[in-house]
């Protein structure tokens, strides 16, 4: 079919709320590595998607799942060495409290039964969030994302969920000019704990480096500070790490590792399965015993052979092909580039990252900050254009995001950089 053909079908059969990627679609057929290829075989540089996380269709991931697809697939019910196997290499990666695994099939999932482990944990309800946060699309995760419950169409937060502003130090209420700002930014959360205190607080739940929100590194001390808070009044404290773990930042494994903590829950989606629908719950043994309550946990899918054979084939890749330090190398020299687009173009107010999760913040003026979201629109679709895939993102989509397949190379960051360059210098 024509790409035409496939849009007005989807349009026909899908709900029309699924959004398409560029004002020009991309009709993909084929993936290999940091690669896609659409219908009529033009080349794509995937800068984008972060779920093909060891790279699209890695021969290694792909021929695991086919040989456990022919030789078995069942669920949790009956023994099997590769859950337990997948489980202990995945504890391996994080601190030593974090004993005990849970496996489902999508981040969504995973935040559920992160939300259901704190609350038996804790019997209490109130749960505080990251301004513009996102968390996944069940009911429950609408009303604790605050992107999607106070967007367009969204009914607001239910009164158990209590919102702090999101600590931006470039366009946030306390900027990087204050060397208070963690601390400030940590008391909207002391506020919710005395204002919730005869119903007590559940927990607080946050991405390490909230990327919904626009990419951003929160203030050193913020999770310190935070984390002693809520623990202090009773709560557990929630790493959404769907996007920023698994070596992703460079520097560290986990995103929560980059500030000095250690959450007592976290929550693994995206890239851990490459593609394939893996989300997973880490926590310690003390919250896991709270659960087992007397009532059966049970997903059909969650922990399946094939899931536990892909899983562990990506978590080996990461390892086994250093991907983490390799991210680091590519994103250091990415970022350094990038960052002097601030004194080259007017346009580029804020560059940020670590590893191969990076933000470029483009604004109409650089005094006020004000959001340059038509500019980011017309950017992306530039680089569509010229065969490189990147995304926006932030409250005002005027952050371009990029977070490519960790296979993603010293080259590839050239191009992409000197693309970008050219795309700015020519107009938007
Ligand atoms: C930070 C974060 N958490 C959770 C989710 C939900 O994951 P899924 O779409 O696999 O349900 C997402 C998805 O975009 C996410 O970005």
């Amino acid at each position: 079919m024509s790409k035409a053909e496939t849009l007005a079908r989807r349009r026909q059969l899908l709900g029309n709320n699924l959004s398409i990627a560029y004002q020009n679609p991309v009709k993909i057929v084929r993936g290999s590595m940091q690669y896609l290829y659409d219908d009529e075989g033009r080349e794509y540089l995937d800068a984008y998607n972060n779920v093909a996380h060891v790279g699209h269709c890695h021969p290694r991931v792909v021929a695991t799942g086919q040989q456990q697809m022919a030789l078995l697939n069942t669920n949790t019910r009956y023994l099997s060495d590769l859950i337990n196997e997948y489980a202990a290499r995945l504890i391996a990666t994080l601190p030593q409290q974090l004993k005990v695994c849970f496996f489902v099939n999508s981040g969504s999932e995973a935040n559920e039964l992160a939300l259901r482990l704190a609350r038996a944990h804790t019997k209490a309800m109130h749960l505080v969030v990251l301004d513009h946060a996102y968390h996944g699309n069940t009911t429950t995760l609408i009303d604790i994302s605050p992107y999607k419950h106070n967007g367009p169409g969204g009914p607001g937060a239910p009164p158990w969920v209590h919102t702090v502003p999101l600590p931006d130090l470039y366009r946030g209420l306390y900027r990087s000019d204050d060397v208070e700002a963690a601390d400030k930014y940590a008391q909207h959360v002391n506020e919710v704990i005395q204002q919730v205190r005869t119903d007590r607080v559940c927990g607080f739940i946050a991405e390490s480096m909230p990327s919904v929100g626009g990419q951003i590194f929160l203030p050193e001390n913020y999770f310190t500070k935070v984390y002693a808070a809520v623990r202090s009044a009773g709560g557990v404290c929630i790493a959404d790490e769907v996007q920023t773990g698994y070596g992703r930042i460079g520097t560290h494994f986990w995103g929560f590792e980059k500030y000095g903590v250690v959450p007592d829950i976290v929550v693994l989606g995206k890239p851990i399965g490459n593609g394939h629908p893996i989300g997973a719950v880490i926590t310690t043994r003390e919250i896991a015993d709270s659960f087992d309550n007397g009532m059966e946990f049970f997903s059909t899918f969650g922990g399946n052979n094939v899931s536990c054979a892909i899983g562990l084939a990506v978590l080996r890749t990461v390892l086994e092909e250093n991907l983490e330090s390799h991210a680091e190398q590519v994103g250091s020299q990415m970022l350094e580039r990038l960052r002097k687009f601030t004194s080259q173009f007017d346009i580029v107010g804020d560059v940020r990252g670590s590893g191969l999760f990076l933000g470029v913040e483009l604004v109409n003026d650089r005094a006020m900050r004000e959001p340059a979201t038509e500019a980011a629109t017309s950017v992306v679709n530039q680089m569509r254009e010229e065969g490189i895939l990147i995304g926006t993102d932030g409250p005002f989509h005027n952050v371009l995001k990029i977070r490519p397949p960790m296979c993603f190379t010293s080259a590839d960051g050239d191009r992409l950089v000197e693309e970008l360059a050219r795309v700015l210098s020519g107009g938007y």
